[in-house]
């Protein structure tokens, strides 16, 4: 008995002498010495104890009783008078680890690129994503009905606008910005367009509903095919390293005329052909030309004395070479393994 009352004082002792919340002293008090709780049990039990035993045992119950209820309060009283200066703070303690987020591989890249072009005078410019028939199609030189509404694939909006007609689009592409900046700027002009763009997309490997493009324009006098190539080129180097050569060759696009693909040299290979050029030597990034001069009207500027040229890069296109990343749907997908890794 005397062991067992000697054993739970110490236990008692070792359990509250840290303790620095006044609720959980108060709780274990309970416990500890309230009516039914422990030591108050074995207290009871001395009465069945022969009369020499009870008067050993009970003083000594007694005396543990209180040293206890004293530690009690003293801790209590401690907690109660406790000011901050008295806290203790240890700072060789781990601290705790915040996650830090990351850019997407897509930001990284536009935003290298964007860096490029600031530096070569271009200003940034942006559009709504949500956009008119006329900026996305018409005043691209694409009017109702023409068959090039049938190269892109689109989400239309059931919204009317003033006239009646539904009108707005989720945008097929970032040359929406094109006669939205010619407005906005006049000319000469110099800007770049990055952004995200929708299409009614059967999804596979290769094709996304939402995706990213990086759009951009120059307007001057004396503008021809010779700058656009010399800037495209700028872009190969800084996307692809030194040796990257750029190649066009022509293509349908109603907003320009003469309408080329880009394409630059695999940086696989340096151009003699493998899996990801598909053996050809050359990868396809995006398409530009010179501005059509319906375009260049529509965006209030004079087509007989100034001249320009556009492009147009798929930029998930650009971030997936220069990643390795096969799939397009990664990038939407919401995947912490594919994320994580840039
Ligand atoms: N808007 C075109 C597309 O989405 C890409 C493009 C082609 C942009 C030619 C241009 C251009 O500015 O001149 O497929």
């Amino acid at each position: 008995m005397e062991k067992k009352l000697q054993e739970l004082k110490d236990e008692i002792l070792d359990k509250i002498k840290s303790i620095r919340d006044a609720n959980i002293l108060s709780e274990l008090e309970t416990k500890y010495l309230g009516r039914k709780g422990e030591l108050t049990t074995i207290l009871r039990g001395i009465a069945s104890l022969s009369l020499e035993e009870k008067k050993k045992i009970g003083s000594l119950a007694n005396s543990i009783k209180n040293d206890i209820q004293e530690k009690f309060n003293e801790i209590k009283n401690s907690i109660e008078n406790a000011s901050v200066s008295d806290d203790f703070i240890d700072v060789t303690l781990p601290g705790k680890k915040f996650r830090r987020g990351h850019l997407s591989p897509l930001t990284i890249v536009q935003d290298e690129l964007e860096d490029l072009f600031v530096s070569m005078g271009f200003l940034v410019a942006d559009g709504p994503e949500l956009e008119s028939d006329f900026y996305n199609f018409e005043a691209l030189n694409i009017p109702p009905t023409h068959p090039a509404r049938d190269m892109q694939d689109t989400f239309y909006i059931d919204k009317k606008n003033k006239k009646g007609d539904l009108d707005m689009v989720l945008r097929t592409h970032t040359s929406s910005v094109q006669v939205r900046t010619m407005q906005n700027h006049g000319a000469p002009l110099r800007a770049v367009c990055p952004g995200r763009v929708y299409r009614c997309e059967a999804t596979d490997v290769r094709h996304e509903h939402t995706f990213y493009q990086f759009e951009g324009l120059v307007v001057d006098k004396g503008i021809n095919f010779s700058h656009l190539k010399g800037v495209l080129k700028e872009i190969g180097i800084k996307l692809y390293g030194p040796e990257t050569k750029v190649r066009m060759r022509p293509k349908f696009y109603p907003f320009v005329e003469p309408g080329v693909n880009i394409e630059y040299t695999c940086f696989i290979c340096g151009g003699k052909g493998c899996n990801l050029c598909k053996k050809t030597g050359w990868l396809e990034v995006g398409g530009c030309g010179m501005i059509h001069p319906n375009v260049l009207k529509a965006g209030g500027i004079d087509p007989k004395a100034y001249t320009g040229f556009a492009f147009g890069y798929g930029l998930n296109r650009l971030v997936m070479l220069k990643y390795g990343i096969g799939d397009i749907r990664l990038f939407n997908g919401g995947d912490l393994r594919f994320t994580e890794q840039f």
